[in-house]
Order: structure tokens, then C-alpha cells, then sequence
């Protein structure tokens, strides 16, 4: 395997930071070829993360994060998503630095605010929670973007609770393996997918509105798990039979026929 970090990239002096002004932190999370580390940048005012590849990464490795780092230019800025603050191209290994979000991922929801008795999470927090969601999907929408992998886990929430969605730019790239079965630490994708993509592999902004629903349901169970007790391989046919999720204890009529609006048999 070749060592991508011998691979020369060309530099874009808009994104181009000098390694000297990156300091690692502690590591944050890994996927299935990079890892996010917390990082310092001088002279940037804001917290960063820094996505790397793996030791054992491949050239195909190297491409996928430099196809994020080239995804997360082209779409741009909202306050919905994590942004790409800047990268080190030259002189090692390549470092996407992105902002960082303190309070980490939105399935852990039910742990961010300790303990919920005395937190007293709001239904006004809850929507808002959902809203900003919905904010950042529909700027995505608005660039041609389609996210393929919305779930409460590729949602990040910041020190002062904006919503962010992350992982974007990354779901083309990964292997059928990683979202169409059971993932190594537990995760169903195929409890987000929508029928046209979980049978014929369609994805669209409308099988993203199919995701944002099953993402809903996890916002208003407070960080719950889809289709609780269904074994993954039932749920082709009761999609098929139109089966729907009962409606959330904290959820009100009116947005579980939000929730239900996005889930119709018809994509259009
Ligand atoms: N885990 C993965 N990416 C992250 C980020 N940008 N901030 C905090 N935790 C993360």
C-alpha cells in the first residue's frame, strides 16, 4: 500500500494554513479511513477539528478526503453545517480543517444537557433543534447537494447548541458495505434509507426528506433508536406495507404530519 502522505497536492492559496499554525489535540472520533482530531489554529478565532487519514490509509484514501476537502469548498458556508476553515497540503500529510462542535454528535441528545429533570429540555428546544436541521438541509439542497447518510449521528452540536450537519461530501465515496448493512459499532443505515434507495440504490433531495423524518423521530424521542425491536432485514417489507413509526410521547399532531409529509410512498 502506497503511503498517501508521498502523494504531492497542489496548493490553493484561498484555503492553503501553514502546518507551524495547526496544533493536534485530542482525537475525536475515527471513520472508516480518517480520523478527526481537536486542533488549535493560530490566528483563526474559532475552534477547529482536523480530519487525517489513518496510518494505514491508501492513495483511494487519500482521494476520498481530498474529495471532501474539494465537496465542503464547492458548497460553501452556512451557519447549518460544519465548515471547512482551511487544510495543510504540503510539507506532510493532508489536514482538512474544519469548526469544531463541543457538545459532539445529536445521537448522544439525551446526554447533552445533564440531567434532563433539572436541564428542562423545551419542546421550543427540540423544534429548534429540528429547524436548524432543516435549515442546513435545505442550504445543501439549494448548492445540488445530496446527502445520502442524514442521521442523528452526522449531526454535531456546538458549545452554544447550533446545529450542524457533518459528513457531507463523504457518502458517495463509501463503500456499499459501510451503509448498507450493519456497521462495525452498531449502526442500521438502512433505518434512514428510503425505499427507492434501500431497492434501487436511488438517492435524491427527496430520499433526503425521507432521512430527515426517521432524524426527526430520533430529535423528538430525545436521541431514541428507529423502528425500535424491528431486525433490519423486516423492514423492506413493512416499508412496502407502508408501515409508519408511532408518533413521539413529546411530539405535538401538528408535527407528527410534518414527519408524516415527508414520508410518503411517492417521491414527488
Ligand atoms: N467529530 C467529528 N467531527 C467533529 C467536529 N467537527 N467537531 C467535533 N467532533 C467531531
Amino acid at each position: 500500500m502506497a503511503n498517501s502522505s508521498e502523494l504531492e497536492l497542489p496548493t490553493d492559496p484561498k484555503w492553503e494554513i501553514s502546518r507551524t499554525r495547526v496544533k493536534l489535540g485530542n482525537p475525536l472520533g475515527e471513520g472508516c479511513f480518517g480520523q478527526v482530531f481537536r486542533a488549535e489554529v493560530t490566528g483563526i478565532n474559532m475552534d477547529g477539528a482536523v480530519k487525517i487519514l489513518k496510518n494505514d490509509a491508501s492513495n483511494q484514501d487519500l482521494l476520498v478526503l481530498v474529495s471532501l476537502m474539494e465537496m465542503m469548498k464547492i458548497i460553501g458556508k452556512h451557519e447549518n453545517i460544519i465548515n471547512l476553515l482551511g487544510a495543510c497540503t504540503q510539507g506532510g500529510p493532508l489536514y482538512v480543517l474544519m469548526e469544531y462542535a463541543a457538545k459532539g454528535c445529536g445521537h448522544k441528545w439525551p446526554t447533552l444537557t445533564p440531567p434532563l429533570a433539572e436541564q428542562q429540555l423545551t419542546c421550543k428546544d427540540v423544534v429548534s433543534c429540528a429547524y436548524q436541521v432543516a435549515q442546513g438541509m435545505d442550504y445543501l439542497a439549494s448548492q445540488k447537494y445530496i446527502h445520502r447518510v442524514l442521521a442523528a449521528k452526522n449531526v454535531l452540536v456546538t458549545e452554544d447548541n447550533v446545529i450542524k450537519i457533518a459528513d457531507f461530501g463523504l457518502a458517495h465515496y463509501l463503500c456499499n458495505i459501510e451503509y448498507c448493512s450493519r456497521t462495525t459499532n452498531g449502526w442500521l443505515p438502512v433505518k434512514w434509507m428510503a425505499p427507492e434507495s434501500l431497492f434501487d440504490q436511488v438517492y435524491t433531495h427527496q430520499s433526503d426528506v425521507w432521512s430527515f423524518r426517521v432524524l426527526l423521530w430520533e430529535i423528538f424521542t430525545l436521541g431514541g433508536s428507529p423502528y425500535p425491536g424491528i431486525p433490519p432485514e423486516d423492514l423492506h417489507k413493512l416499508l412496502q406495507e407502508g408501515y409508519q413509526m408511532d408518533k413521539p410521547a413529546n411530539c405535538t399532531h401538528d408535527l407528527y404530519v410534518i414527519m408524516w409529509q415527508c414520508w410518503h410512498a411517492v417521491p414527488s
